[in-house]
C-alpha cells in the first residue's frame, strides 16, 4: 500500500518500483492534500527523475571512443534511446524532466481525459511517429487506475507495431496492474508504488487524488 513496497502481480509482465527513502519522500509530499500545485510539480518532477533511472537500468549501451583531457577511452550512450509518450494532461509534468534525463531522446504526444462517469478513455490528441518499429516508447502517466487510458495509449503504440513499451507510472491500482497484464500487449511497468485499489468513483486509495488538477488547477 503506501509507500514503494510492490508485491508481485503475475508472472507475464515485469514490474520494477523504485525503492529508495528519496522516492518515498516525494511521493508523501504528492499524497499530501496540503501540498500546493507548485509544490506537486516539484516532486513529480524529482520522482520522475527517479522513475526514468530506474526505466532505464540495464538498457543497451553503444560504445563511443573519447578522448579525455588525459587519454583516449572509451565510454557508452544509449543504443535506442526511447521515444517519450507523456499522456496529457498529468504526463505533462514528467516529461521536462525524462527528457532532462535523456536529452536525445523524441517526444511524442498522447491526449486523454477520462469520463468521470462512465471512467471510459475519451482521446482528443495523438501525435505520435507513424512507425515505431524497434523503438522503445516511455509512456509517461503518473496514476494508473481502471488502465483505460494506459490502455488506448499502448493501443495506438501498437498499432504503429512498437514492440518495447515502458509504462512509466507514480501510483498503480491492482486493478490498472492487472488490465495491463491480461491485455497481452508487450508491455512492463515501471511504478512508485502500487496502492490498495480503486474507491467507488474509480479514483486510486489511498493514491494522491486527481494529478491533473493538482498540478494545473480543475478542468
Ligand atoms: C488521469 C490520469 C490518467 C487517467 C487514469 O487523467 O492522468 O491518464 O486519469 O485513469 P484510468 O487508468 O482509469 O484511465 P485524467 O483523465 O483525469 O485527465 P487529466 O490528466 O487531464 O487530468
Ligand atoms: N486519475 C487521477 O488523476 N487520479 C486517480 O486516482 C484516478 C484517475
Amino acid at each position: 500500500m503506501v509507500g514503494v513496497s510492490v508485491p508481485s502481480y503475475g508472472e507475464s509482465m515485469q514490474i520494477r518500483a523504485v525503492d529508495h527513502p528519496l522516492a518515498a519522500a516525494r511521493l508523501t509530499t504528492l499524497r499530501d492534500e496540503t501540498t500546493g500545485n507548485a509544490a506537486f510539480r516539484g516532486a513529480l518532477s524529482d520522482l520522475t527523475q527517479m522513475l526514468i533511472y530506474e526505466a532505464l537500468i540495464g538498457a543497451p549501451v553503444t560504445e563511443v571512443p573519447i578522448t579525455t583531457p588525459v587519454v583516449a577511452t572509451t565510454g557508452v550512450k544509449l543504443a535506442s534511446p526511447p521515444l517519450l509518450v507523456p499522456v496529457l494532461r498529468a504526463g505533462l509534468g514528467m516529461v521536462e524532466q525524462a527528457h532532462a534525463m535523456v536529452p536525445e531522446a523524441n517526444v511524442g504526444f498522447v491526449g486523454i481525459a477520462r469520463n468521470e462517469e462512465t471512467r471510459e478513455p475519451v482521446p482528443y490528441l495523438e501525435s505520435l511517429p507513424d512507425d515505431l518499429t524497434g523503438q522503445p516508447v516511455f509512456v509517461l502517466d503518473p496514476m494508473l487506475a481502471t488502465g483505460g487510458s494506459m490502455l488506448h495509449t499502448i493501443e495506438l503504440l501498437v498499432s504503429r507495431k512498437a514492440t518495447d513499451i515502458t509504462a512509466v507510472c507514480v501510483v498503480a491500482a491492482p486493478e490498472g496492474v492487472a488490465a495491463l497484464e491480461n491485455s497481452g500487449y508487450p508491455v512492463r511497468l515501471v511504478t512508485a508504488a502500487i496502492d490498495d485499489g480503486l474507491n467507488e468513483v474509480a479514483y486510486i486509495t489511498p493514491g494522491l487524488g486527481d494529478a491533473g488538477d493538482r498540478q494545473f488547477g480543475p478542468r
